[in-house]
């Protein structure tokens, strides 16, 4: 049988992957008690930290991991040690979401520290990074537009795009069409979370009004037979993430042969495969490969493919991604 180390060695870009949610357990524990926050209640100890089972409860837990990251230095090691474990798993270009309201603390040392972070990691590890804020959908448009304004002041070359994510419907993503305009006019690259917890209509919304060919999850797709058709014929890159799905969706078993995931790449949507926040859904990049091989019908010839269409969907130069593939 196939080895983890193989689907560690396989060269790869991670596309879908949030710095709050690949902080190490560790260093969350070693940040807080530096800072003096109280990441745990009395009685409870880190385990009961990372239990959920749906989305909201999840997004209460990064977000308590996240108010433990304080300092320039604390951003810049988290930053750092997330690229790590994406050069581990294989991969040689990461691009990730950062969620800068999720911190009480300026933003410009935050993107000080997740800079500085990414400079280490392209000169120690060689391996090249952008990033983008995630827009967090629950703070509605007008606050989104502030926030994206003051990200891309801070962003300079590193920022390359920008994401929608966090808690999914009621929000839908058409009020922030204006914002999306904006941000590809000025030259960003644009993806948001869809159809995760949301229906078919906003992964539709998410191309429609957003302008977006590459979706992040996008699950709920299959419910809607003309829209797959639609984004075959388009092309649309779905950033999938496996492990996911069995904390934040109804699909907890990753062998059911109804699995969405599974039925994407069946339909012949372009599947990538990513890990999202690998330390709370307890998997790795390399991991979440194997995964979609032994349990999700991935032939190695769908590895290879999805392997592939990640690095032309990614927001590298087309030089670059030549050079990768
Ligand atoms: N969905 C929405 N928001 C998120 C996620 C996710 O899977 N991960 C981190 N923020
Ligand atoms: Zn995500």
């Amino acid at each position: 049988d196939i080895s983890t180390d193989f689907f560690r060695r396989l060269p790869k870009a991670e596309l879908h992957l949030h710095l709050e949610g690949s902080i190490r357990p560790e260093t969350a524990f070693e940040l807080a008690q530096k800072n003096g926050v109280a990441l745990l209640k009395p009685g409870q100890d880190l385990a009961d930290l990372y239990d959920y089972d749906d989305l909201a409860k999840f997004l209460n837990a990064y977000t308590a991991i996240a108010g433990v990251v304080l300092s320039a230095d604390d951003f810049h090691r988290v930053t750092y040690e997330m690229l790590e474990d994406c050069a581990v798993s294989g991969a040689r270009h990461v691009e990730f979401f950062i969620s800068p309201h999720a911190h009480d603390v300026s933003f410009d040392v935050q993107f000080r520290g997740i800079r500085r972070g990414m400079a280490e990691a392209r000169d120690a590890l060689g391996i090249s990074c952008f990033m983008a804020p995630g827009i967090n959908r629950e703070l509605g448009p007008e606050a989104a537009e502030v926030y994206f304004d003051t990200c891309a002041q801070l962003g300079g070359d590193d920022m390359a795009g920008v994401g929608l994510d966090y808690f999914e419907a009621p929000y839908p993503p058409d009020p922030f069409a204006p914002l999306y305009d904006r941000a590809r006019a000025a030259g960003y690259q644009v993806t948001a979370h869809a159809g995760e917890g949301g229906p078919a209509a906003y992964v539709a919304g998410a191309m429609d009004a957003l302008g977006c060919r590459r979706i992040d999850h996008g699950y709920a797709v299959m419910d809607d037979p003309a829209l797959v058709a639609r984004c075959r014929e388009a092309q649309i890159l779905f950033t999938c993430c496996p492990s996911t799905t069995k904390y934040t969706t109804h699909w907890r078993d990753l062998t059911d042969p109804d699995h969405p995931i599974r039925k994407m790449k069946e339909a012949g949507l372009n599947v990538t495969i990513n890990s999202d926040d690998p330390p709370f859904f307890f998997t790795t990049l390399a991991q979440e490969y194997e995964i979609a091989y032994r349990d999700m019908g991935f032939t190695l010839a769908d590895i290879k493919a999805s392997i592939l269409q990640g690095i032309q969907g990614s927001w590298l130069s087309q030089d670059q991604r030549v050079a990768l593939a």
